[in-house]
C-alpha cells in the first residue's frame, strides 16, 4: 500500500485522516505544490520551495517545518513509494478550528503529502493536444498556489466535455493561462507568454522553459497577447509539471500550425529531454 506523509509521520494510505474542521476542507484555506520526480530526484526543487514560501507569505500561513526538513521528508516519501519518474503532491492548510472566517488562534498548520508514479509523456504527448478556449472566471490572485481551484476545475470539466484535453483561459480579449498550465505562443520565431503577474500562476515549468529558450537563443516576450493572436499563432504549446512542454494542435474547431507540433516546441522538448536524461544519469552514478 502507498505511504503518505501526515505532518511529520509516514503512514499507510488508509490511515491518512484529516479533521472535518480542517480549514483546507472548509474554506480551501491552504496552499500546495506539485513537484516532478525524475530518476527518484525532485526536479527544480528550489524553485518550488521558493514559490511555496511566497504562497505562504501572501496568505500569512505558517509553514509547519523548515524547508530543509520538508525536503528530507519528501525525499523519504519518494523512497518509501519506490518512485522513479513520478509526482509529489503536498499541501499545507491553516489547520483545524471551529468554523469561523477569521484566522484561528493557536491552530497548527496541517501538512499532507503523497507520491505517485507518473511515467513521462503519457498520451496524448508529443503528437499535440486539442484545447478549448474558456472564460477565466477566477479570482484576482491566481499567482498564489492555493487549494481554491473551483474556477480551474469548472474550466477543465467544460473543456473535457467538449472533447479537449485542456482549457485555455481568457479574460476579455486577453489569454491568461490554462486551467492547470501556462500557455505560450510562437510568432515569427518569437516566444510570447503572459507576464508573471496576479492573473497567472508563475509556473515552475514556465520558468524552466524560459531558461531553455534563452540557452537556445529563442527570443522571448513576456507580454499580454490576445485571443486573435492565439488563433493566428505559428505554434501554441502549454507547460506544466505534469505536461512538461505539450504542443497544442487544435483550439476549438481550428487547427494550429496545420495540426502538427511546431519546430520551436520540438526544440524545447528536445532540450527538456536532454536535461532529464542528464538528471537520470546523475541519479544512477
Ligand atoms: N498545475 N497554472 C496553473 C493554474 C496551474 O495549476 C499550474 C500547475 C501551472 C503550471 O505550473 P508548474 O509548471 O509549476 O506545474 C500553471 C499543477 C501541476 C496542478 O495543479 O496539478
Amino acid at each position: 500500500m502507498a505511504t503518505i506523509l501526515y505532518q511529520d509521520q509516514f503512514l499507510p494510505r488508509d490511515r491518512g485522516r484529516v479533521d472535518m474542521e480542517d480549514r483546507g476542507y472548509q474554506f480551501g484555506d491552504g496552499i500546495y505544490e506539485a513537484i516532478r520526480v525524475y530518476g527518484g530526484r525532485l526536479f527544480l526543487l528550489d524553485l518550488h520551495m521558493k514559490r511555496l514560501e511566497r504562497s505562504a507569505g501572501e496568505l500569512r500561513l505558517q509553514l509547519p517545518y523548515s524547508i530543509g526538513h520538508l525536503t528530507d521528508n519528501l525525499q523519504t516519501l519518494i523512497e518509501k513509494n519506490k518512485i522513479d519518474d513520478g509526482l509529489i503532491y503536498f499541501q499545507i492548510t491553516r489547520g483545524a478550528a471551529p468554523r469561523k472566517h477569521l484566522f484561528p488562534e493557536g491552530a497548527e498548520s496541517v501538512l499532507t503529502g503523497s507520491a505517485i508514479n507518473l511515467p513521462r509523456r503519457s498520451a496524448p504527448g508529443e503528437a499535440g493536444i486539442k484545447v478549448s478556449l474558456i472564460d477565466d472566471i477566477r479570482w484576482l490572485r491566481c499567482d498564489i498556489k492555493t487549494l481554491n481551484l473551483l474556477g480551474n476545475v469548472l474550466a477543465k470539466q467544460e473543456a473535457h466535455e467538449q472533447g479537449s484535453e485542456e482549457a485555455i483561459l481568457h479574460r476579455g480579449n486577453t489569454v491568461t493561462e490554462g486551467s492547470s498550465c501556462n500557455v505560450f505562443i510562437v510568432k515569427e520565431g518569437r516566444l510570447v507568454t503572459h507576464p508573471a503577474d496576479h492573473f497567472i500562476l508563475n509556473g515552475i515549468t514556465r520558468l524552466f522553459v524560459l531558461g531553455l529558450a534563452k540557452k537556445l537563443s529563442i527570443p522571448v516576450e513576456e507580454r499580454l497577447f490576445s485571443t486573435e493572436e492565439l488563433f493566428s499563432a505559428d505554434e501554441v504549446f502549454i507547460t506544466s509539471t505534469g505536461a512538461e512542454v505539450t504542443p497544442v494542435v487544435r483550439i476549438d474547431n481550428q487547427l494550429i500550425a496545420g495540426g502538427r507540433p511546431g519546430a520551436v516546441a520540438r526544440r524545447l522538448i528536445d532540450a527538456f529531454n536532454e536535461e532529464v536524461a542528464r538528471i537520470r544519469t546523475a541519479a544512477l552514478s
